[in-house]
């Protein structure tokens, strides 16, 4: 059992000591909430450059565009200059053309072995990208508006994040407009990812299919060498296999000078309709719609396109026979069969049907992914059942604190309180159990990839509700 001491905040003691869950997962530990929060905090100072939040040091020594989403969500419960600092670095690296990059390089650091860097990005061979900061080539989920909203609703001085919202809102508006203008090619109302890269889920089997056409010839593998696997172990990271067709993609939008119409009139091997990308999209949107009329600006365009890429993955990217959602590879111009976390994750942009939602529900409540009745952890990237699961092998089966962050939120939109509870107890036991790790294993929690990884720390103070537990601290 979860056992929780008299001073614990008020929260703390409902939520961890909701006997039905503490049963299901066998909780014999008691857990020190407060010790916990301390913990996460120092993560997120040991990774704080000044300027931004590395996602951890050694392996990822820049700033990730995602990531630093997910960092000013947990920052905005009690550090409002942080998180502003956090997304205004990151938007120092928007391109003219509205694209925010992956990565920002840290320039102050330039004595990191991180690869691709500067050097074999090269992206001042584009018109659009900035002269300073470097920045690679390519995208992330768009998590940005949400980020955004979130820090709007937490902040302790409103007047601040105010400003800050006036300064972002024109930025997120052209993100999304770059976004429907050059990856929707098709006028579809979804939009293409280039690289698996972009997907945030690197390595999911459900690039597979997509990877394995890309035969390369002898002359086209690209000459690099991965330092990657000096920073962890190589079992827990992409193949060499998989790496090859990383940096072929790489290679392959440089030699195109990052021109979007070249890099999709040219063929690009991947281009893929992501479903997490859509559905993160779609809710982006709305959140940005929020924003708008919390600055009286015309909420109107933003409900629009929310709406139009809501219909659009409901049209093409639901799977009837299994009852989930998958992505759509638009160069075999046929859908991806690979069930992964992301599947669920339109719940969390309020995508699907009560009657859909139910027929996914019915899946997600089994053992391919975690069963209630059956002891397990929240909740793995992949379907359990089917045979590319590896449950110590990145977003190939382990569990990750963003997806599910976006899946408990998600819940809240369709009444699922019970299994709600249990992802957020789940979360606080690995943690409490292993540390803030990049990844978890499914089967026994343990953590694998970086240690002191700073989103799992920063979403782990959002989803205990830090704000409201030190307001209340001070009372
Ligand atoms: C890996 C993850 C990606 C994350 C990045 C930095 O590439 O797959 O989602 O943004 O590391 O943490």
């Amino acid at each position: 059992m979860i056992t929780a001491s008299n001073d614990y905040p008020k929260e703390i003691v409902l939520m961890a000591s909701n006997e039905e869950t503490d049963h299901i997962l066998g909780f014999e530990s008691s857990t020190d909430i407060k010790k916990l929060i301390k913990q996460a905090k120092e993560v997120l100072d040991k990774n704080w450059t000044g300027k931004f939040t590395k996602p951890t040091s050694g392996l990822y020594p820049h700033q990730w565009s995602w990531d630093s989403c997910f960092i000013a969500i947990g920052y905005a419960h009690y550090n409002q200059e942080r998180a502003e600092k956090e997304l205004r670095h990151l938007f120092s690296g928007q391109w003219n053309n509205g694209m925010v990059p992956q990565i920002v390089f840290n320039s102050d650091d330039e004595d990191t072995d991180y690869f691709p860097g500067t050097d074999f990005w090269q992206t001042s061979c584009s018109p659009n990208a900035p002269g300073e900061p470097d920045t690679s080539g390519i995208c992330q989920p768009p998590v940005h508006a949400t980020a955004l909203l979130l820090l709007l609703e937490n902040a302790k001085d409103a007047e601040k994040a105010e400003r800050l919202a006036r300064e972002l809102f024109p930025k997120i508006k052209a993100w999304h407009d770059y976004l429907y203008r050059e990856r929707d090619p098709l006028n579809e109302d979804l939009v293409y990812v280039r690289h698996p890269w972009e997907s945030g889920q690197d390595n999911s089997p459900v690039w597979d299919q997509v990877l394995k056409r890309m035969d390369l010839e002898e002359q086209d593998k690209p000459d690099y060498e991965r330092t990657d696997t000096k920073h962890v172990d190589t079992a827990v990271r992409p193949t060499d296999f998989s790496y090859d067709r990383y940096i072929y993609l790489v290679n392959y939008f440089r030699d195109r000078n990052y021109d979007e119409n070249e890099i999709y009139r040219d063929g690009c091997p991947f281009l893929v309709q992501d479903i997490l990308f859509n559905s993160l999209l779609c809710r982006a949107n709305r959140d940005l719609a929020r924003i708008a009329g919390w600055l009286g600006k015309d909420a109107l365009p933003f409900h629009e396109r929310a709406l139009k890429t809501a219909k659009a993955v409901n049209n093409k990217l639901w799977d009837e026979e299994d009852g989930i959602y998958i992505s759509y590879d638009l160069r075999a111009d046929q859908h991806i069969s690979g069930h992964s976390l992301a599947g669920f994750l339109p719940l969390y942009a309020h995508i699907p049907s009560p009657s859909r939602a139910r027929r996914l529900f019915d899946y997600l409540d089994t053992g391919s992914f975690c069963e209630l009745d059956e002891s397990c952890f929240a909740i793995p990237t992949y379907d359990r059942r089917r045979e590319e699961y590896t449950p110590k092998k990145y977003w190939r089966g382990p569990i990750w604190i963003n997806l599910n962050w976006l899946l408990y939120h998600g819940l809240t939109n369709y009444g699922r309180q019970r299994y709600q509870h249990y992802i957020k107890q789940s979360i606080i036991y690995l943690i409490n159990m292993s540390g803030f790790y990049e990844y978890y294993s499914p089967e026994n929690g343990d953590g694998y990839g970086s240690k002191d990884f700073s989103w799992s720390a920063a979403l782990f103070l959002d989803i205990i509700g830090l704000k409201r537990i030190e307001l209340k601290d001070e009372m």
